[in-house]
């Protein structure tokens, strides 16, 4: 007998954690690996000598991912982003997608990249169903590119990555920008000088403390507010409103048209009031927030069990008791603690 969860989607029972957070986004990673070394999530010295990877057996298939999803999807699940390590990296990704777009409740599966195996994928992802994608670029500077890639990024790929993208038919992109003082902060005009005037979303994004191996401290944060402060000095910007309350970018537009720019605060102005976000690994752990120490794992339930309420019951459980606010409650006494890594949860 067919165990999975029913294709058919009745009725969304909603669950609510214990700051009356609905569960509303889910972020799958499908696998842990990447084909960059980012210096503030997965720099190339943490990973040496340890079976750092999940091995590809480890991880959840695809029918096991889109029966988890359907049971989030049942609980109130709309928004879907899939991330990695780098999830273009999965084999098969197209045709995962092209069985998550038919999950009934789900309206929008974004994803995130660092984009550079986009000119192969795009076009495949584009007729799969994926509607949204997010690129990671960190700055134009080729040098700079290279050392916060751990020498693995070429600007010209990220670049064709973005316009494969654009050709395959994808709307405007969300792209990425983590900003790290001293490190690529002088180039962020330029960056902001490329993107305006197009339609894709600069975000700029704080430097944050996930994970252990990026050895973050506060000295290496630029606070956002500086930057709208010297971008405003160039382009006058106005507040947009999203009516989006889980929202994670501040957004502004250019009082002249000439588009869109984010910016990501996390560490100066925390947003977890609103954050309505589960997230799962590569290999089925649920995790209620990035800074997690400590997810509940799944796999036995999605994998072995003959009750296919039982995930749902287990998801709901979780998500009742969940008391998350790491970015508000960052600094206090406690939270210098362990966690997950960037790279299992994709962010
Ligand atoms: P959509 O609203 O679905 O488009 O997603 P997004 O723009 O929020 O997602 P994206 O993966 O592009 O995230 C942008 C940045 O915000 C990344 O650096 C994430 O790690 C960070 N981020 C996303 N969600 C959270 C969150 O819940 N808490 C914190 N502190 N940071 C987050
Ligand atoms: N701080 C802020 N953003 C980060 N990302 C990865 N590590 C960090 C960090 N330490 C971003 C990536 C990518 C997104 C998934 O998360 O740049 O765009
Ligand atoms: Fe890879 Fe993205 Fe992490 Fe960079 S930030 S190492 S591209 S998963
Ligand atoms: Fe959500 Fe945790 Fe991020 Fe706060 S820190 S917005 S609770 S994921």
């Amino acid at each position: 007998m067919d165990m999975r969860l029913p294709l058919k989607f009745t009725e969304a029972v909603p669950v609510q954690d214990r700051h009356q957070r609905a569960l509303r986004e889910l972020r799958v990673s499908v696998i842990d690996r990447c084909n960059f070394r980012c210096t503030y999530c997965m720099p190339a010295d943490s990973l040496q000598g340890r079976g750092v990877f999940l091995p590809l057996e480890k991880l959840l298939t695809d029918h096991e991912i889109v029966d988890m999803v359907k049971a989030f999807a049942g609980l109130g699940v709309r928004k879907l982003r899939i991330t990695g390590g780098e999830p273009l990296l999965r084999p098969g990704l197209p045709a995962l997608v092209d069985q998550l777009a038919s999950i009934p409740g789900l309206t929008d599966i974004a994803l995130t990249t660092n984009g550079v195996m986009l000119p192969r994928l795009a076009d495949d992802l584009f007729d799969a169903g994926l509607n949204r994608l997010t690129v990671s670029l960190d700055t134009l500077d080729p040098q700079v590119l290279a050392e916060m890639s751990g020498g693995k990024a070429k600007l010209a790929h990220i670049l064709d990555g973005i316009k494969a993208a654009e050709a395959a038919g994808f709307g405007p992109l969300k792209i990425n920008t983590v900003v790290q003082k001293g490190v690529n902060d002088h180039t962020i005009m330029d960056l902001v000088e490329y993107f305006r005037g197009t339609p894709h979303r600069l975000r700029l994004i704080e430097y944050m403390d996930v994970g252990n191996s990026n050895h973050w401290s506060e000295q290496d944060v630029v606070p956002n507010a500086e930057w709208r402060a010297a971008i405003e000095e160039k382009w006058p910007l106005r507040p947009v409103r999203s009516g989006n309350p889980a929202e994670t970018a501040r957004r502004f537009e250019y009082v002249d048209g000439q588009g869109e720019i984010g910016f990501i605060s996390s560490i100066t102005q925390p947003f977890c009031g609103g954050c309505t976000r589960a997230r799962v690994t590569a290999d089925g752990i649920f995790y209620t927030c990035l800074f997690s120490s400590r997810g509940n794992n799944l796999m036995p339930l999605i994998r072995h069990s003959e009750d296919p309420a039982a995930l749902s019951r287990e998801i709901s459980a979780i998500w009742a008791a969940r008391d998350d606010r790491y970015s508000e409650e960052r600094g206090l006494p406690g939270h210098d603690r362990k966690k997950v890594e960037m790279y299992r949860l994709g962010g």
